[in-house]
């Protein structure tokens, strides 16, 4: 490990009941940069946001943030750590409002200093901001993501983790989200990110790392993978190799 290094994982074994998930998995993220985590579909992805945000302990291994080691961490210490997650999919409290959304996410600062932060968090999203009083539900698929992304940035995180941000999301809403995530990362901020859509999410990446049946088959500077004709095979196997298939024989 290195002193720029935010986050470790060290042959981490972690799974469902008797369905081991990660198998030995092993990397590291720089502080300060966005790591794009790929993977083909069941590969373990969403597995290692949630394994590092304490919802799934590892069997084996450890996981360290800053050089301190949080493996099996309650979510109160990883959240006290400055971690913060945006899970895969729709994760608002619909009938409430967007203002309310964001006090639910300050839970863990206190009223006084969630007030004062909301502001804060709504200047990256002017559109949120004014809905502020419609239900969350009511907001359209790409101001929802931003306002979960928002009440992740309430906590003033060190380490984000999101997990396919993109999904339902115009091209527009899209670069405004990754804009922002390399804004975020360019402060200090250290950023693990699933994301499907692959060559945009590179373009704001420093490292790609990819899994294939929970182990780590690839790790590349984000702008080296960029230039490979055979990006695609990372949402398919087969990451490691970047040589053309094998012509079938007859
Ligand atoms: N709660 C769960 N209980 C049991 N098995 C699970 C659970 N969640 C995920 N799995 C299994 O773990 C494996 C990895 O799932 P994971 O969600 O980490 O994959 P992923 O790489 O994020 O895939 P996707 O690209 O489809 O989101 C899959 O085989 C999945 O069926
Ligand atoms: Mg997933």
């Amino acid at each position: 490990m290195t002193t720029d290094t935010c986050i470790e994982f060290k042959d981490v074994v972690a799974g469902y009941k008797d369905f081991m998930i990660l198998n030995n998995l092993s990397f590291q993220a720089k502080r300060g940069t966005i790591t794009l985590l790929l993977g083909p579909n069941g590969a373990g992805k969403s597995t290692v946001l949630k394994t590092l945000f304490g919802l799934l302990k590892p069997r084996q291994g450890d996981i360290l943030l800053d050089g301190v080691s949080v493996a099996g961490a309650s979510q109160k210490a990883l959240l006290a750590h400055g971690i913060a997650f945006v899970p895969q999919g729709r994760n608002l409290f619909g009938q409430l409002s967007v203002y309310e959304n964001l006090e639910l996410g300050g839970i863990t600062l206190g009223m006084k200093t969630t007030h004062e932060r909301i502001p804060e968090v709504l200047e990256f999203f002017p559109r949120v901001k004014q809905r502020l009083h419609s239900p969350a539900a009511a907001l359209s698929g790409g101001e929802q993501k931003q306002l979960e992304i928002g009440r992740a940035l309430l906590l003033r995180p060190k380490v984000i983790l999101i997990d396919e941000p993109s999904i339902g999301l115009s091209p527009m809403v899209v670069a405004d989200v990754f804009k922002l995530l390399r804004k975020l990362a360019d402060q200090g901020t250290t950023v693990l990110m699933v994301e499907q859509n692959v060559k945009s999410a590179l373009k704001i990446s420093d490292e790609a790392i990819a899994l294939e049946s929970g182990r780590l088959v690839l790790q590349k500077p984000a702008s080296e993978l960029l230039a490979d004709p055979h990006i695609e095979r990372l949402f398919l196997g087969g990451a490691h190799t970047t040589a053309a298939p094998a012509a079938a024989t007859v």
